[in-house]
């Protein structure tokens, strides 16, 4: 099976193993786990915070950090496509009593006019108080899309004017240092607060760490064991992150490069509408017009090829740790019998 539903898919590598098997451990409830203060403080120190903490999921650093940062009844402001809006089970609105306005965006990126324009006017007591602003880098949503640091910078100086938050969903930032070639450092400078996963890109089988100033990580604590992600002998999967923050982000280019070969080949595929350009590690395509996502992913999946149907005629494949090029191969070997075959037009638009 050649798994490109999502790069959480990996599986771990004997060396992360064993490093989960000599682990040292305690309870990190109780406060005492060796092995989790190493990877938070780590965390936090490769992207200059002062503090971090790690929870089971993505889902779980972003939703501590919205709620820390707004109070029931605030407005947060971002992307359509955010993973914190569309896919956190409605987290926002349900844990911090939070709305949400969308700002426009080019593949999930908005500018900082865009947030000024959105933020609301606080002398006026209808509106919402606008308090938080979400980045997500790379964007899920938008294929992989890396953003500007530029944009970023003038966005954390728009926040600072209006007074508000900036918490970035990092899920993949490890993905677009790869490619924007900037320091972590960098880029922790501009946010209050970030979520890092391990468990995406970097291969990991569990977690995420949240990271800001030691009183917001305070905070975050107690909202975690209030949200049931306190964990006890964490120092296992602590190991594995540790681990993956060592061996497992030189690598990540290799991703990049093989979902750029099957993009390729998709943008010279009969069947095959539009490819996004590819930044990192996410492909997505859009099938010619009448076509149907989920019968395409049902045809690649009876050749050992699984991807996921995100619309009705648009499809996302996402390389990683356990895709390798004889992997690669046989993607395009796939394509090549379920669509109807290869462009032969030296002018079909590379999209
Ligand atoms: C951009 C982004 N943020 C957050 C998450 C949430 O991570 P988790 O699945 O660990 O909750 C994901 C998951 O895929 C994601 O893609």
């Amino acid at each position: 099976m050649i798994d490109l539903r999502s790069d959480t898919v990996t599986r771990p590598t004997p060396g992360m193993l064993d490093a989960m098997m000599h682990a040292r451990l305690g309870d990190d409830v109780l406060g005492d786990d060796p092995t989790v203060q190493a990877l938070e403080s780590h965390v936090a120190d490769l992207f200059g915070h002062e503090a971090g903490v790690l929870c089971p999921s993505g889902t779980m650093t972003n939703q501590i950090a919205i709620h820390v940062h707004t109070r029931p009844g605030d407005e947060v402001l971002c992307e359509e496509g955010a993973h914190v809006y569309r896919y956190e089970g409605g987290g926002m609105m349900a844990n911090s009593g939070c709305s949400v306005k969308h700002l426009p965006a080019d593949r999930g990126r908005f500018t900082a006019e865009a947030v000024a324009w959105a933020v609301n006017d606080r002398t006026q007591d209808y509106l919402a108080n606008t308090s938080l602003v979400v980045v997500e880098n790379t964007v899920n949503r938008g294929g992989g899309a890396v953003w500007d640091i530029a944009e970023a910078r003038r966005i954390r100086n728009t926040c600072d004017a209006q007074g508000l938050k900036m918490h970035l969903d990092g899920a993949r930032i490890f993905n677009a240092l790869e490619v924007e070639g900037t320091d972590a450092r960098q880029w922790g400078a501009l946010f209050d607060s970030v979520s890092i996963c391990l468990s995406k890109g970097l291969g990991a089988p569990v977690g995420s760490v949240l990271i800001g100033p030691a009183p917001f990580i305070a905070q975050a604590r107690r909202v975690r064991k209030r949200f049931g992600g306190g964990m006890r002998q964490a120092g296992l999967l602590a190991a594995a992150g540790l681990y993956a923050l060592e061996h497992h982000i030189a690598r990540l280019v290799e991703d990049h490069d093989r979902a750029r070969r099957i993009a390729e080949v998709l943008s010279v595929s009969n069947g095959c509408a539009r490819v996004l350009p590819v930044h990192t590690n996410i492909i997505i395509y859009d099938l010619a017009a009448g076509s149907d996502a989920k019968a395409h992913v049902a045809a690649l999946a009876a050749h050992g090829v699984h991807c996921f149907a995100i619309g009705p005629d648009q499809v996302r494949m996402i390389t990683h740790l356990d895709i390798d090029d004889a992997a690669v191969d046989a993607t395009i070997t796939a394509l090549r019998s379920v669509f109807d075959g290869i462009s032969t037009d030296p002018n079909s638009p590379i999209h």
